[in-house]
């Protein structure tokens, strides 16, 4: 399973990066605004060492609108994944978009027959967000195995990219449901190391081994 940086906070990904866990990027406007910084500049930066996917996304509402801003950010670099909406504007600029070889990201999907349209109009990932659905009592993980059968019935390429990933417990999961991607906060993947009886274990070694007296080097 590929792990995303859900981030545009660039020494975060670096950090994350040097460790070997970025597979790719995906940023949306609010993660943009969180940032501070241009849209264009900062996922500039981010493309100079990402080398995998990095979704930048439109904010435009109609599909022509889309796709000329599409276009633009694809001109970012060549790892660039145009971020659209689950609207039926997007799935027309995913189409258009997808034809011209880009990479396209299909966002805020909610329900298997979406992500049924997204990969029927060539994206090239789909975004499920699981948080979001649990947030209003939903189980966002069943959205994510429901996705998972019909991808497999029909054999579509569309990569499962499971967002809006809050806890350690939605990345196990994912893992076990099948998704070829998450995306997550640089947060929940350092918390995937944290185990407290790691942390009991080391601690007793260390003061056993204070007692030998000894030292490696
Ligand atoms: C994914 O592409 C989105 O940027 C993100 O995962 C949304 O997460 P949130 O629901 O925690 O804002």
């Amino acid at each position: 399973m590929k792990f995303f940086i859900d981030t545009a906070d660039v020494p975060a990904i670096r950090d994350l990066h040097d460790l070997g866990m970025v597979d790719g990027v995906t940023t949306n406007p609010s993660l943009i605004m969180k940032s501070g910084r241009d849209i264009i500049e900062v996922t500039r930066e981010i493309c100079s060492f990402v080398e995998g996917p990095v979704s930048a996304e439109v904010v435009a509402l109609e599909a022509d609108a889309m796709i000329k801003e599409g276009r633009h950010l694809a001109e970012i670099a060549s790892n660039i994944a145009v971020k659209l909406p689950l609207t039926w504007d997007g799935l027309k600029a995913c189409k258009v978009l997808s034809g011209e070889g880009k990479m396209v990201n299909v966002t805020l999907c909610f329900s298997p027959n979406q992500a049924l349209l997204a990969a029927k109009a060539g994206a090239t990932f789909i975004s499920p967000f699981i948080g979001r659905l649990d947030d209003i009592h939903l189980d966002g993980m069943e959205l994510i195995h429901d996705i998972r059968a019909i991808y497999d019935n029909y054999d579509f390429k569309t990569e499962i990219l499971a967002a809006s990933i809050r806890s350690v417990n939605h990345v196990t999961q994912c893992a076990l449901a099948g998704s070829d991607v998450i995306t997550a906060p640089p947060e929940v993947i350092r918390k995937l190391a944290a185990h407290p009886l790691t942390d009991a274990g080391l601690a007793q070694f260390m003061k056993d081994w204070e007692k030998t007296g000894q030292k490696i080097i």
